[in-house]
């Protein structure tokens, strides 16, 4: 952490002294977005500001924590101020309602457009819908696949770029080391919004898509069989283990740090946790931990799913004026600086990638400039909500081994047909 956001809290103390009454901003942010590294800089910004702000810790993942602002933003609830929205949630939160239009909140439309102006391009367009803007970037997002680069080392291996080479090497090394509690490959599997990345980096990887340049769904295709007749693999291999229907991402990013796992799919924030761990856990893969994009299918190309937050305004929040500062601070380039440094949340902003702080803290931002905003986007759609449903919970089912390839295959793309149609 900075020193920067442990010095002043004298101008709080002089303000409360004088008997100042502030507003308060209540800010929502999921358990594992790393509130803990969040905290010290919104007291910075109360401190320079005199606006209180407090956190609310949501849940763990993404479809958790959408059922409770889904509850909180229909109820026009004034509980909150200020919630971290998912990359995939502006169409819909837009459309529904949710999420406060921000362009008013600028002097002008050259102010708004000077202000976004040093943001990566793909980010402020995820925050667009129909020519408004209701997000202010926090960060971007990747899935990356992370491997133990101790154990590469020591049985001769270069990163893997097509994924049967992936089986290969996890075999290698899983016989190799003779230990029971090693795993080969993880990737999330539980019904959770992040599952729908599992499904469509295989699907992207093997030269497919979830639709055609005409709009017809592609998932029950050619590509759609390649990518579950890998995930079978895994399972029938034992590269991973069974239990990859319960899998979540935090879940996954535990295991890893736990020294249990050669390579998995996961997300920028485990980079930081494998370094340093968090108040309370350890680490047993310090210095031990690569970074590498996807491996693809044989003549496929590697892709990953875009991810990432933006700081998004209740409507029906009694503190707009102040929520505005607090998210045009947690924007800024300290603050992501911030984040980069001690979250390894990705930067939303161009400048930081050739930040030499940042860089030494996660070269990988750096070196993987163009992974990072080359990622692909989950289905853009107000009806987002019902297309993630649909896909976590039958590849969910598909990971359980209650529902075999065609099936799932079959359903995930009649389902998507309806729910596209309406
Ligand atoms: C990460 C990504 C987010 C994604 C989530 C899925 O937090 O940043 O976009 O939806 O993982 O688990």
């Amino acid at each position: 952490m900075t020193r920067r956001f442990f010095v002043t809290l004298s101008m709080t103390l002089c303000c409360t002294l004088l008997g100042v009454s502030f507003a308060q901003v209540r800010v929502f942010i999921g358990s594992t977005l790393r509130p803990d590294v969040i905290g010290p800089i919104l007291e910075q910004f109360t401190a320079e500001t005199g606006i209180e702000t407090e956190i609310e810790e949501g849940g763990a993942t993404t479809e958790v924590r959408d059922q409770y602002l889904s509850t909180i933003l229909t109820s026009r609830s004034g509980d909150i101020d200020l919630y971290l929205m998912d990359v995939v949630n502006p169409p819909q939160y837009a459309a529904a309602g949710w999420a406060e239009p921000l362009g008013g909140y600028f002097e002008s439309d050259a102010a708004r457009d000077e202000f976004l102006e040093p943001f990566l391009d793909s980010v402020v367009a995820a925050n667009t819908v129909d020519g408004q803007l209701y997000g202010i970037p926090a960060w971007t997002d990747a899935q990356f696949l992370y491997y133990r680069s101790d154990l590469l080392e020591k049985y001769g291996f270069e990163p893997p770029t097509t994924w049967a080479e992936l089986k290969e090497q996890a075999l290698a090394i899983t016989e190799g080391e003779g230990d029971p509690n090693l795993q080969g490959f993880n990737y999330q599997g539980a019904a959770i919004e992040g599952t729908n990345c599992t499904f469509l980096e295989a699907l992207w990887t093997a030269g497919g898509d979830w639709r055609a340049e005409d709009g017809s769904v592609t998932v029950d295709s050619d590509a759609g069989r390649t990518a579950l007749a890998w995930y079978d693999d895994t399972l029938a291999s034992g590269i991973t283990k069974p239990g990859i229907a319960e899998e979540t991402t935090d879940l996954s990013r535990q295991a890893f740090q736990a020294g249990d796992v050669v390579f998995m799919l996961n997300w920028g924030y485990a980079w930081a946790l494998f370094q340093e761990g968090q108040e309370g856990e350890d680490t047993q893969v310090a210095g031990k931990v690569g970074v590498a994009p996807l491996p693809a299918f044989d003549g496929g190309e590697s892709a990953t799913c875009v991810g990432g937050f933006q700081w998004a305004m209740n409507p029906f929040g009694d503190s707009k004026e102040e929520a505005f500062q607090v998210m045009q601070y947690m924007a800024s380039y300290d603050a992501q600086k911030e984040l980069a440094i001690s979250a390894s949340h990705i930067p939303a902003r161009d400048a930081l990638y050739e930040d030499e702080a940042v860089l030494a803290a996660a070269p990988q931002f750096g070196q993987f400039f163009d992974v990072i905003t080359n990622a692909r986007p989950r289905p853009l759609t107000p009806f987002y909500g019902e297309v993630s449903e649909l896909i976590r919970t039958n590849m969910n089912a598909f990971f359980a081994r209650a529902q075999d390839a065609e099936t799932t295959l079959a359903q995930m793309q009649s389902g998507l047909e309806d729910i596209l149609e309406q």
